[in-house]
């Protein structure tokens, strides 16, 4: 294997995905020079490239600690001007769509759970409305009939796949540097007092050195090796959790985001129609299986019936990552210049800007804003054991 040294940066920042996309752009903004190196090209393995894009801080916040809701609700009130503004650098819509979601029941049990979910959002202050059965109908006329009821929320979608497209422009014009396709292997402080990225090409080796680094590579963040440590550079508890999701085109049928507790479907004003998504813990797996594939369909079909007309061009499969706590470590690793934006679970669209802004404010303004302190890393380090009695 021929090495060559590639360059230097200020920041390097490990990972394209939305993430790191996102980190770099606000870096960029922010005069920084910055290098992003991703391993395959941008939008192929990201969980973004795959994700539905809802913006869904009310509809999801009984599945979220209360201060994993206080960080969705702070992208939440950023989101429109940051896509605004990528527009405007980049020529690119972003599909920011803010029509809202319809949660709706199909049958008593789901009534419950919607219950449920009001009280809480109720209790922590968040907008949400109730609705009959036929008031949801009127919405959105068609939803199935024989509704047990609806619940309307202020969330919002974006298109994933068009911010993929977006922000590496976004990056040319600011000036950052983009590795495709560029494998990083091992990360590891250097003499000269900032840190050696080793990465891996077509079998060529190359080393870039940069002042900081900000590990952002989703559900690979562990496979980054540690040289001096002899285990990953960020030693966290994360594991990968499948989702398959669909793609279906065709008429639009609904304007909002209509979700049950059991399914997804997020609608795009180019007739896409996006159906979500499976959880499964099974590592690395890339297949699409024909069980996840139908129970995601006969969900919808029972929410919106005329699915079943419009074509499936689509079976995608992407890889969230997760935490043992399901909660995203945004921070520094090492007290020095290493730092990590990973673990976002199902939230990766939804905080991509507001970990961006606050990683930014931490590295640029030395600034620790308290939104960021439950997301420490260094929370899973291991206990010191406490001192022996006599
Ligand atoms: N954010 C929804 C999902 O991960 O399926």
């Amino acid at each position: 294997m021929t090495t060559s040294t590639v360059a230097s940066a200020e920041v390097a920042v490990v990972g394209g995905g939305i993430v790191g996309l996102a980190i770099a752009h606000a870096l960029a903004q922010r005069g920084r020079q910055v290098t992003v190196v991703e391993g395959s090209r941008i939008g192929e393995r990201a969980a973004a490239g795959v994700a539905a894009g809802m913006l869904a801080p009310s509809s999801e916040v009984d599945l979220s600690d209360p201060r994993l809701t206080d960080l969705a609700l702070a992208a939440h009130a950023m989101y429109g001007e940051w896509t605004s503004a990528l527009t405007a650098l980049t020529g690119v819509g972003t599909g920011y769509d803010a029509t809202g979601t319809l949660l709706v029941a199909l049958h008593a049990d789901h009534l419950a759970i919607l219950q449920h979910l009001y009280d809480f959002q109720m209790e922590r202050g968040l907008p949400a409305e109730r609705l009959s059965a036929k008031a949801a109908r009127d919405e959105e006329p068609y939803l199935a009939p024989g509704l047990a009821g609806a619940l309307r929320m202020p969330d919002a979608q974006v298109d994933p796949r068009r911010l993929l497209r977006a922000l590496p422009i976004a990056l040319e014009r600011l000036g950052a540097t983009l590795h495709e396709g560029m494998r990083v292997t091992a990360i590891a402080p250097s003499d000269g007092g900032d840190y050696e990225i080793s990465t891996e090409r077509d079998g060529a080796a190359s080393t870039l050195h940069a002042a900081k680094v900000v590990v952002a590579a989703g559900a690979w963040s562990r496979q980054i090796a540690s040289p001096i440590l002899g285990m990953p550079v960020v030693p966290l508890p994360m594991r990968p959790v499948k989702g398959q999701i669909l793609r279906l085109r065709g008429e639009r049928i609904i304007q909002h985001v209509v979700r049950t507790p059991d399914v997804y479907l997020v609608p795009r004003d180019d007739g896409e129609l996006v159906i979500g998504a499976s959880m499964e813990d099974v590592g690395f797996d890339e297949r699409s299986r024909a069980g996840a594939v139908h129970d995601l369909l006969r969900e919808a079909r029972r929410a919106v019936p005329g699915i079943a007309e419009l074509d499936l061009v689509e079976c995608g499969v992407g890889f969230r990552p997760a935490l043992r706590d399901h909660l995203p470590a945004i921070g520094n690793v090492d007290g020095a210049g290493l730092l990590v934006a990973t673990g976002h679970f199902r939230n990766g669209v939804e905080l991509a800007p507001i970990t961006a802004r606050l990683l930014a404010d931490l590295i640029c303004d030395d600034r620790l804003d308290p939104l960021l302190e439950p997301f420490a890393p260094g929370r899973f380090a291991p206990a010191a054991p406490a001192e022996a009695t006599r």
